[in-house]
């Protein structure tokens, strides 16, 4: 099995995924949003790269069992729903939901990885169910951060070398690009207090200035979802378990 990071998906072009196994973090708070809101029954989420393209196909969906939510500079969008905050994404809001999610980043990787043969979300709170299921499936995968702009987000990496050191755990001869192993001494030097190095990095800082504090708490919580995005026909959905390797 060979494991490679994409530090940034903003290099890389859609036909990239063609034919690959891709699993996009984006810890804050996106992937974070998006294993919260199917854990807690949503449908399905169809993530779109454009504000304009969330109105545009919002019209033509059944608008009761749908809802628009997402972010911009951090704070819901004015006549969205809901905005990017995995804590408004509960049970009575979401349930049987289609949710159409536009975030400044997350969003747009999950777009960007549409080719993927397989695509996952991961992020802290469901960590080792990926894992687990990355080990079962057996095959070669790349992890995309969904970074901020033009540059990376230091959490998305220190994840996402927490999620290589989980498969390398129980998966023998597992060979590492150079990115992944940065990835994996990043995860050591910074990743034993997640809390604290989420608090510290600089989206994390924006978040705080913002107000979204109790965010950053959440999204810090490790494994306690068990929720596997998986994407197919436009939208992510919950892995169905029959999907799930025994
Ligand atoms: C993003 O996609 O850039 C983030 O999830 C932004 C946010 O914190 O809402």
């Amino acid at each position: 099995m060979k494991i490679n990071v994409l530090f940034s998906h903003i290099n890389y072009d859609e036909l990239y995924f063609t034919s690959k196994t891709a699993v996009v973090i984006d810890i804050l708070r996106a992937s974070s949003t998006i294993v919260t809101a199917l854990q807690n029954g949503a449908k399905e989420i169809i993530p779109v790269a454009s504000v304009e393209f969330a109105v545009k196909i919002s019209g033509g969906l059944f608008s009761g069992q749908t809802i628009i939510c997402g972010e911009r500079n951090t704070k819901k969008i004015e006549g969205f729903a809901l905005g990017n905050s995995p804590l408004e994404f509960t049970e009575d809001k979401v349930s049987g939901k289609s949710i159409i999610l536009y975030t400044t980043n997350g969003s747009r990787a999950v777009v960007k990885t549409k080719f993927s043969e397989n695509l996952f979300v991961a992020s802290y709170l469901n960590l080792t169910a990926i894992a687990n299921h990355l080990i079962e499936m057996n095959k070669d995968f790349e992890i995309v951060c969904s970074g901020r702009g033009n540059t990376i987000s230091l959490e998305d990496i220190v994840c996402s070398g927490k999620l290589i050191t989980e498969v390398q755990k129980l998966k023998e001869n597992v060979q590492l690009s150079d990115s992944a192993k940065a990835s994996i001494s990043l995860n050591k030097s910074f990743g034993k207090n997640i809390l604290k190095m989420l608090k510290e990095t600089e989206h994390g800082q924006i978040l705080i200035e913002n107000g979204f504090e109790k965010d950053i708490e959440y999204c810090s919580k490790l494994n306690a979802l068990e929720a596997i995005p998986t994407f197919s026909n436009n939208a992510l959905r919950l892995l169905s378990p029959q999907k799930l390797v025994a």
